[in-house]
């Protein structure tokens, strides 16, 4: 059975879509701890909730970048965990860390990479770049993480209609509801499978 890291920043609404599936729809895999970089972050409670190990690990109480990197790895590590998930992770992740999981943390990301992605693109802000800029289309992005930020192989995307009317948090909800809730948690079931191969920059799904 995969055992699975969560990290998290915030509300949690995508760890709930992932513990939810879990539950409901036989994924091989279990939650084994979820890590917050905010000690206030709802999804400690949400994780606390199905009796999960829930902590707050912060990058500023680490001597510095390389050193938080080692304590999260060394964390997860000690857990026996084959899959991290960065479910609204607000922390840049050092190589360190992510060449110790390669092609084990997946990340997702509320746009269609390649767009309104990179620094700065998190959270809010992505869907204020997005009605700012005019567009009709976005969506959100499951990849695997690479030092290189939002620029890993991609799994999967789902597009969403963006409506005149929109504000950011009104568009947020319907990228959420739409998009996030579904493709993350059937990410991690293929991955939980087997049936993701990462071929250089891409990655083919297996039948
Ligand atoms: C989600 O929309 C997620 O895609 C985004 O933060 C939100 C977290 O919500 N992630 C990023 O912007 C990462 N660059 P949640 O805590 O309710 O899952």
């Amino acid at each position: 059975m995969l055992k699975i890291g969560v990290l998290v920043s915030g509300g949690g609404t995508n760890l709930q879509a992932i513990m939810d599936a879990i539950d409901t729809q036989g994924i091989p895999a279990e939650i084994v701890s979820v890590v917050s970089s905010n000690p206030n972050a709802y999804a400690l409670e949400r994780a606390k909730n199905k009796g999960i190990e829930a902590v707050t690990m912060r990058k500023r109480d680490y001597a510095d970048a390389k050193a938080y990197d080692i304590a999260l790895a060394e964390h997860f590590k000690s857990r026996g965990v084959g899959l991290v998930v960065l479910a609204g992770f607000m922390t840049i992740l050092g190589e360190t860390f992510v060449n110790e999981f390669e092609n084990k943390i997946m990340n997702i990301h509320p746009a269609l990479i390649p767009s309104f992605c990179g620094d700065g693109f998190y959270g809010l802000h992505v869907h204020e770049a997005v009605l700012a800029k005019g567009v009709k289309l976005t969506g959100a992005t499951v990849h695997f993480v690479s030092p290189i930020t939002d620029g890993g192989p991609i799994i999967l995307q789902k597009a969403v209609e963006v409506l005149d009317d929109d504000t950011p948090e009104v568009l947020q909800k319907r990228v959420m509801e739409q998009a996030e809730w579904k493709i993350f948690p059937e990410a991690i079931r293929l991955f939980a499978e087997g049936k993701l191969q990462v071929e250089g920059n891409k990655v083919r799904i297996k039948k």
